[in-house]
C-alpha cells in the first residue's frame, strides 16, 4: 500500500480552468494547498494540465509526491463530452480501470489518494450500474492504485440504498453544499453516523445570499476577516472539508487562512440555519 499524507483540511479544485489549469495548480501549491481535486472529465477539467502544474511544482522543489493528496473521479458517459478517457463500448468495470489508468498517466503517479464516483447513474437510486462501478473502484483500491474511495453528488436515498445493499461505504462524500438545505444537513448527519468525511463544494457560489447576509458581514468585520473566510471557517467548524476553486492568488491565501479563525459557538449555530 503506497504511503500518503494525512488528509489535508482544504482542497484546491481545478474545474473550469481550461488553459490556466497548469499555472493555477502550480500557484495553489505555492500558496500552500496540499490537496488537489480533479476529474478525468475533459468537459469540465483539464487533468493532464493539472499534472503539468504539479510537475512544475516538483521541479521547483515546492512539494514532492509524498506531500500531496491527489483526488480524481470516474465520470459516466452521460457526464462526458466526446473526449472520453475510456472505450464507451467496454464494460463499466473496464471503463473504470481505463479511466483511472489515464488519470495516473495525466498526474504522473502510480496511485492517487482518493478516487470518487463523480455521480451515480440515476438521480434517484443506487443502481446495478453503480454497484458494478463501485466494485471496480474497490478493485483499483485493493490493487494500490488509489488509497481511498468516495462518491459525489449523492442524495440521502443513494447513500441509504448503497448501505442497504451491503456495499462498503465510502471514505468521502463530495456534494454541492446548499445553505438552504441546512448546508446539506441530512447527508452530513448520515456521514457523521457512518464515519464518512463530507467534502463540500460551491460553498460560496451556491450560497450567495448567505455570503452577503448581514450576520456574516458583521462577524467578518469583528474578526477582521472577509465574508468568504467566515463561510469557510464555519464549514470547517461543523466538520465540512471545503473545496475552493479560486483563481486568485490572494484568495488562495485567504481561503487557507480561514482555518485559523475561531467563530463563537452561537454564531456557528446561527449560520447553520441562516437560509432555512
Ligand atoms: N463533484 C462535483 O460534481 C463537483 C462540482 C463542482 C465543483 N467540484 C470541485 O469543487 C471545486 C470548487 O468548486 P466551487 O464550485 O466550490 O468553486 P468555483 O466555482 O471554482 O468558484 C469559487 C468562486 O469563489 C470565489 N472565491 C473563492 N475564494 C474567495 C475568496 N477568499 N474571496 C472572494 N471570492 C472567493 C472565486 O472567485 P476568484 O476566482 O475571484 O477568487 C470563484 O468565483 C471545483 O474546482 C471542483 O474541483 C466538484
Amino acid at each position: 500500500m503506497p504511503t500518503s499524507p494525512a488528509i489535508p483540511t482544504f482542497f484546491y479544485g481545478t474545474a473550469w480552468k481550461q488553459d490556466r489549469t497548469a499555472a493555477l495548480t502550480e500557484q495553489a501549491l505555492r500558496a500552500g494547498f496540499r490537496a488537489i481535486d480533479t476529474a478525468n472529465q475533459r468537459r469540465h477539467y483539464f487533468e493532464a494540465a493539472v499534472g503539468e502544474g504539479i510537475a512544475v511544482a516538483y521541479n521547483a522543489c515546492i512539494v514532492s509526491r509524498a506531500d500531496l493528496f491527489l483526488q480524481t473521479k470516474f465520470t459516466y458517459r452521460r457526464g462526458q463530452d466526446h473526449r472520453l478517457p475510456y472505450d464507451p463500448e467496454a464494460s463499466l468495470s473496464t471503463q473504470v480501470a481505463q479511466s483511472l489508468a489515464s488519470s495516473l498517466e495525466h498526474l504522473h503517479t502510480d496511485h492517487v489518494d482518493s478516487f470518487i464516483l463523480h455521480g451515480p447513474a440515476s438521480n434517484y437510486d443506487w443502481t446495478e450500474f453503480d454497484a458494478e462501478v463501485w466494485e471496480a473502484m474497490r478493485r483499483e483500491r485493493d490493487a494500490g492504485r488509489t488509497r481511498l474511495l468516495g462518491v459525489g453528488n449523492v442524495s440521502l436515498s443513494h447513500l441509504e440504498q448503497m448501505a442497504a445493499s451491503g456495499a462498503e461505504l465510502p471514505t468521502f462524500v463530495q456534494n454541492r453544499c446548499f445553505a438552504s438545505l441546512g448546508w446539506d444537513r441530512e447527508i452530513r448527519d448520515f456521514c457523521r453516523a457512518h464515519q464518512i468525511i463530507y467534502q463540500g463544494f460551491s460553498l460560496l457560489t451556491a450560497n450567495v445570499d448567505a455570503v452577503h447576509h448581514p450576520r456574516i458581514a458583521n462577524l467578518a468585520k469583528s474578526l477582521n476577516a472577509t465574508q468568504p473566510q467566515i463561510i469557510f471557517a464555519f464549514a470547517q467548524s461543523i466538520g465540512i472539508l471545503p473545496l475552493t476553486g479560486t483563481s486568485n492568488a490572494e484568495h488562495m491565501k485567504q481561503d487557507l487562512a480561514s482555518a485559523n479563525l475561531t467563530l463563537p459557538p452561537e454564531s456557528i449555530n446561527a449560520i447553520e440555519t441562516l437560509a432555512m
